[in-house]
């Protein structure tokens, strides 16, 4: 019988050198699910943590938290598109909704998104929850990532 699918794995780092390896667990961990949601205080690791994931698929353009227009595009090495979303200083939901942020969850591509909770009517019914807490050391993050699916888990 093939073994069920994980639902929860949990990484910790101890310096940002781990990055690449954590971005590499997480990519096997989350499979073809493409909602990524990115939880954690200010300064977590969030965005830190998305180049980390963003190299590991060969994007070539710099990534970096996209302030003033919600989303970034960026390409993979394999020609496959991602969006990078950061909603710290959306105003509301509808604001969201004007920039067309249904149509992206949609697309079936790999949708990366800071700051979740503020479009938390939004969200797609499935995805995967990453929440990056800060360790004891400067560099120490823990890592929790888990399926979610509106189901009884969700
Ligand atoms: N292990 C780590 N993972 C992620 N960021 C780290 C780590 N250790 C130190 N940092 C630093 O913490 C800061 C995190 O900033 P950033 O990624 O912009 O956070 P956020 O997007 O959550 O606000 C950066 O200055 C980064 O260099
Ligand atoms: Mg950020």
């Amino acid at each position: 019988m093939p073994e069920p699918e994980a639902r929860q794995h949990t990484i910790r780092i101890f310096t940002k050198a781990d990055l690449p390896r954590a971005a590499v667990e997480l990519l096997s961990f989350i499979k073809q699910k493409k909602i990524i949601l990115f939880e954690g205080e200010m300064a977590a690791g969030k965005t830190t943590f998305i180049k980390a994931i963003c190299a590991q698929l060969g994007v070539q353009e710099p990534v970096s938290s996209p302030t003033f227009s919600l989303v970034n595009e960026y390409e993979t090495d394999g020609g496959e598109l991602i969006y990078h979303f950061d909603f710290y200083r959306v105003e509301n939901q509808a604001e969201a909704l004007d920039m067309g942020v249904l149509e992206y969850f949609s697309s079936g591509h790999l949708c990366l998104i800071e700051w979740p909770s503020k479009v938390a009517d939004l969200l797609p019914e499935e995805g995967v929850e990453v929440s990056i807490e800060t360790g004891e050391a400067e560099e120490a993050r823990i890592i929790s990532m888990s399926v979610y699916d509106g189901g009884i888990d969700g």
